[in-house]
């Protein structure tokens, strides 16, 4: 029996016309795929290299790595606040190295670049309409950043497959609650409020009610002492903008919303979070098996000490739950590579999983069929 209502179709997966036959995995296995997604995806699409506050430091330039591409993109800002992006080769120096200007653009504080100088695609139509939902977003006003960066043993798509469901979360996550909540949340089980896809793009809308708690003894001591957790600290940020929040996000309209989370493809998520705060994840790829994770916390500047230890928990909380989320992808990796089981069959809860994997998958085939024409051998 479902706790929130579905569409129509009995599925959100039928619901978006998205195939519901088992997926197979070789996409996340095979080193000549990963060959292809180079130049199918990360050589043609627009990829956010962090945000404005990456260049609010003395030099107003900061360098990421894109390994997949094998190249370094250098952002800049000068003195009149234009931001421009260079392409270098990997591991040089920004400062003696040959520089090529790359298209770079910048949506709400968030700086994308786009390494096909063919690229005609603006990058706003390109973020499509779960980016146009969330204009007006103060997002410049969390300037308090926390970061997380690791290598990880997997392909870069299993972890968003990690993140981009959360009914793993009760069960996953069970030692993170009291084990009174533990048992009752895993009894009831997880269901999102609502999904959606806009082209390759997808997104998740969750409930909340941690932050605070309808009942403090839900949580761990520590969190009722500091009134923060996972969901930040339980008193939203003084921040004008955040009593009024633009027209994507809650998208069921839901009393007990409690944070949406987007997948903007192929390598960028956006998590925004009622308690007023949001984290973005970046992965990667470094190998068709390996990949560079990062995630990082905004929050509004910390006003006092109490403010600030409040955030910490929020980030060490953070880290514990990513740390958990993280410990099985060498696992299903290492799975998946002995192919003893080639397809899966994947849930309703799973339906953002799907898509990322289907659209990555038409991507290639796209490129694949403009790119690398039918080749003949003499016999
Ligand atoms: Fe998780």
């Amino acid at each position: 029996m479902s706790h929130f209502p579905k569409p129509e179709e009995g599925s959100w997966t039928e619901h978006y016309a998205i195939d519901t036959a088992p997926m197979s995995y070789e996409d996340s296995i095979s080193p000549e795929h990963y060959e292809l997604e180079r130049a199918a995806i990360f050589e043609r699409s627009w990829l956010n290299v962090g945000r404005i506050n990456h260049l609010r430091n003395d030099e107003r330039r900061y360098t990421q790595d894109i390994v997949i591409a094998e190249v370094t993109v250098l952002v800049t800002e000068d003195a009149g606040g234009k931001i421009s992006a260079f392409r270098l080769p990997i591991g040089e120096d920004s400062s003696t190295a040959d520089l090529t200007p790359v298209q770079v653009d910048v949506w709400e504080g968030f700086i994308f670049v786009n390494l096909d100088d063919a690229n005609t695609n603006p990058l706003r139509e390109s973020l499509g309409k779960f980016a146009a939902g969330l204009e007006g977003f103060p997002f410049g006003e969390f300037t308090q950043r926390f970061t997380y960066r690791s290598e990880v043993g997997s392909n870069w798509k299993l972890y968003i497959d990690a993140f981009a469901e959360f009914y793993h979360a009760p069960v996953l996550h069970s030692k993170q609650y009291v084990s009174e909540e533990s048992q009752k949340l895993q009894a009831y089980g997880f269901e999102a409020l609502y999904y959606d896809v806009d082209g390759p793009h997808g997104m998740v809308s969750s409930w909340g009610g941690m932050a605070p708690p309808k009942d403090p003894s839900m949580v761990k001591p520590i969190e009722r002492i500091l009134r923060s957790g996972n969901f930040g600290p339980w008193d939203k940020p003084d921040i004008p903008g955040l009593a009024d929040l633009p027209t994507g996000l809650n998208p069921a309209r839901h009393p007990s919303w409690g944070l949406d989370s987007y997948v903007f493809f192929p390598n960028f998520m956006l998590v925004m979070w009622e308690p007023g705060w949001f984290l973005t994840y970046h992965y990667w790829p470094t190998a068709y098996n390996r990949h560079t994770f990062e995630g990082t916390m905004y929050m509004a500047p910390p006003r006092n000490a109490t403010d600030r230890l409040r955030q910490e928990i929020a980030a060490v909380t953070f880290k514990e739950f990513a740390l958990q989320d993280s410990n099985t992808l060498e696992a299903t990796q290492k799975m998946l590579e002995t192919r003893v089981v080639s397809e899966f069959p994947l849930c309703d809860q799973e339906i953002l999983l799907r898509h990322l994997h289907t659209s990555a998958q038409s991507m290639v085939d796209d490129y694949v069929g403009t790119h690398q024409p039918a080749t003949t051998s003499a016999g």
